[in-house]
């Protein structure tokens, strides 16, 4: 395995490739969910590139980024054994110069869910990523179903923009008791990660009143708060069921639609979704 850490060093890099190339960006802590997309690149692509940069434009000043957690060593070494070619580990003054000025903006999609309660998120997120698939020249990109709204916003940008490669979501990896796997699940007590599951347990019960015959998408969210508001920990942050393309919220479920909530409980904001339809 290589390790860039500068710009430069990663175009080097990238130059001497032969072959397909996968990426997986990612901020670092990785967990099993990364490790997938990792063992997904590798098979699908000659080289596996992975990026460790915890990405300060998509945290909001009150936001976690300082707290945000960092373990560079466990980090390379999962990669290794991962079968990683490359680790790209730029810094920030090297992502972003003092005279940095230039912001990538995908509109309509960004307004909803996650972009109503962290207005300047993805801005940061299509920012960083741009530059990126710029550096890293991937052919496929890999992200991970649990921020669908983040897939679905660097499918548009990518779309948008006619940007040379594929982006593939790959399947949320989940706990054994239903819990998405998250970097930010370590800031969780003991306590509040036994009732973690119920953010799934809620999205279960979405997916089972459907497969019932429920279409009624405020009853469907009625249900699922009531749920969630049994745990006295859990502050909803929303609960959504939206049009999988345009991320409108629906009241009559027809077509294929997202489910998706963030919950915060005590200090870390988590979130979760599932497709219907
Ligand atoms: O999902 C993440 O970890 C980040 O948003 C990403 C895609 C690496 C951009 O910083």
């Amino acid at each position: 395995m290589q390790t860039a850490h500068s710009i430069e060093e990663m175009k080097h890099l990238r130059s001497k490739c032969r072959g397909s190339v996968g990426f997986v960006p990612t901020m670092g802590y990785l967990h099993e969910g990364h490790l997938e997309l990792v063992s997904q690149a590798k098979n699908e692509n000659y080289v596996a590139v992975v990026s460790i940069f915890v990405n300060p434009t998509q945290f909001a000043p009150h936001e976690d980024f300082k707290a945000y957690p960092r373990d560079l060593d466990r980090d390379l070494t999962l990669l290794e054994s991962a079968g990683t070619d490359i680790v790209f580990i730029p810094g920030d003054k090297d992502m972003y110069p003092a005279d940095y000025d230039t912001w990538v903006e995908v509109k309509g999609i960004t307004r909803h869910l996650e972009g109503r309660s962290r207005p300047t998120h993805f801005q940061g997120v299509t920012t960083v990523c741009s530059k990126l698939f710029n550096i890293v020249e991937p052919n496929k990109a890999y992200f991970g179903q649990k921020d669908a709204q983040q897939a679905l916003v660097i499918q548009k940008m990518v779309a948008d923009l006619n940007m040379n490669l594929e982006v593939i979501v790959a399947p949320t990896i989940r706990e054994k008791d239903g819990l998405a796997m998250s970097s930010r699940n370590v800031y969780l007590t003991p306590e509040e990660r036994k009732s973690a599951p119920v953010l799934y347990k809620a999205l279960q019960l979405a997916r089972d009143m459907h497969a019932k015959g429920e279409s009624d998408a405020i009853l469907i969210k009625n249900a699922m708060t009531k749920l969630i508001s049994s745990v006295p920990a859990a502050r909803i942050d929303y609960i959504s069921i939206a049009d999988i393309g345009t991320l409108q919220e629906v009241n009559d479920i027809r077509g294929r639609v997202l489910v998706s909530l963030a919950v915060k409980l005590g200090k870390p904001r988590l979130v979760d979704n599932i497709i219907l339809g």
